[in-house]
């Protein structure tokens, strides 16, 4: 019979591979607490209206990439395909910014898009991701980038760029829309059908496409930032200068527009060349209007995401570096020393210290060989006569010292070898 496999872009995180994700997860923790950062864990699933109406109904992610399903005819729910409209929809429901005009947020999960699976592109794939809600100091927008530039140095990213842009707000956004479809009437027949179309839906949309006609056309288009009003230039001066406090470099990406609607302001990508066609690890900004588009109160907001896949596999990190390996193998030979070693081994491990056996009462020759094989780091082996001597013998198997133990004083000497104690 054939085996079941995973779905399509769907993949397994395993046992060798988990101990560097929660290397990295831990230092995400660690800096973003010290920053100001708190957890929050919000549900994969919610009502499919809050991404359509947070994301934009005309971005690919709700057009085309969205796992919605109609829950048993009572209503359309959608597997999250990003967290940011998630947090905004919890921060409002409990009324955060009653208690606290600013919210500190971040949460690592997995999130879901429909796109074409390839290498760094995944159906189910991962995001740490962080907000900060209440405050709309162009200072702000450099601490994120500061608290996001400090973790990929941690865990040893190099050979990143960071491209900044701002896509200005709903003041100055509506001139450069009229001058971007005034550009694009008349080029038409050179853009891709879904470029023809968004000329009319979200013509800023264009800049994303991957189709080689429309880059070409959008090379010679109009740019937002030429477009900003006195109070998104300030705000975009102002970000730069806190960066440049802090030597952070950047590189200015007049196309860069990000594929969800709810941007405005400063946003920004880190971008490798390491990944092929999917360049960027991090992508984020500000989203000052998406907390009242969400029936709240006009607060700013911006915030980051960080692909977990795609960090992994650019960290330098080595999976082997995070392996676990059991502190000790007890080897056991005849009925009362199994009886025994099922009882130590038990009382070890409750103690933390990480014992395995063997219950198929084997040979010592194959009971080492699998101590070998697990890469413990030591052995204790329990013989009949052994037992009768009220004795253990003590392996280390890096050395191949061995030691005999007194079986009264077992565990407390096992304890201080093993762990240190
Ligand atoms: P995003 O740019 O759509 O932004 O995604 C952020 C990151 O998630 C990407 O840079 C990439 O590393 C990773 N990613 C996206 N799609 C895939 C995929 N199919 N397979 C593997 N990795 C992927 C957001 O999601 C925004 N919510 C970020 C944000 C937070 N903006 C403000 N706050």
């Amino acid at each position: 019979m054939d085996i079941i496999t995973a779905v399509k872009g769907f993949k397994d995180i395993l046992p060798q591979e988990t101990g560097k994700w929660q290397y990295i997860e831990g230092i995400a923790r660690e800096i973003f607490t010290a920053f100001g950062f708190r957890e929050i864990r919000v549900p994969i699933l919610e009502k499919t209206d809050l991404f359509r109406r947070s994301i934009g109904e005309a971005t690919d992610i709700v057009e085309k990439e969205m796992y919605t399903f109609s829950d048993r005819g009572d209503e359309y729910l959608t597997l999250r395909p990003e967290a940011t409209a998630s947090i905004v929809r919890s921060y409002l429901e409990h009324a955060m910014h009653a208690t606290d005009p600013v919210a500190k947020l971040f949460t690592i999960g997995p999130m879901f898009r429909r796109e074409r699976p390839q290498k760094g592109r995944y159906r189910q794939f991962h995001q740490i991701n962080v907000e900060l809600i209440g405050l709309e100091d162009p200072r702000t927008d450099a601490e994120i980038i500061i608290m996001l530039i400090q973790f990929l140095e941690r865990v040893k990213l190099s050979q990143l760029k960071l491209q900044i842009n701002s896509l200005g707000c709903t003041a100055c956004r509506p001139a450069f829309k009229k001058a971007l479809t005034d550009f694009l009437r008349g080029k038409e027949a050179g853009l891709c059908e879904d470029c023809r179309r968004r000329i009319r839906t979200n013509p800023l949309r264009i800049f994303d496409c991957k189709d080689i006609g429309c880059a070409e056309i959008i090379e010679g288009a109009p740019r937002l930032l030429t477009f900003l009003c006195q109070s998104c230039e300030d705000h975009f001066t102002k970000v730069k200068e806190a960066l440049d406090t802090f030597f952070i470099p950047y590189e200015i990406n007049t196309k860069m527009v990000r594929g969800l609607d709810y941007y405005a302001k400063t946003t920004f990508e880190v971008v490798t060349e390491h990944l092929g066609a999917q360049n960027a690890v991090v992508g984020g900004g500000r989203y000052d209007g998406l907390v009242k588009d969400l029936g709240g109160p006009d607060v700013p907001g911006i915030g980051f995401a960080i692909g977990c896949e795609r960090l992994i596999s650019l960290s330098p990190l080595k999976y082997a570096d995070f392996l676990v390996h059991p502190h000790l193998f007890i080897a056991a030979l005849g009925n009362e020393a199994q009886k025994l070693a099922f009882k130590i081994s038990n009382r070890l491990r409750i103690q933390g210290v990480q014992t395995e056996i063997d219950y198929a009462g084997k040979s010592l020759k194959s009971q080492m060989k699998r101590a070998d094989k697990l890469h413990c780091r030591y052995t204790l082996i329990l013989g009949e006569q052994e037992i009768m001597a009220n004795k253990a013998e003590l392996r280390n198997m890096h050395n191949a010292k061995q030691e005999s133990i007194d079986l009264d004083t077992l565990e407390d000497t096992i304890l201080n070898i093993v762990k240190g104690r």
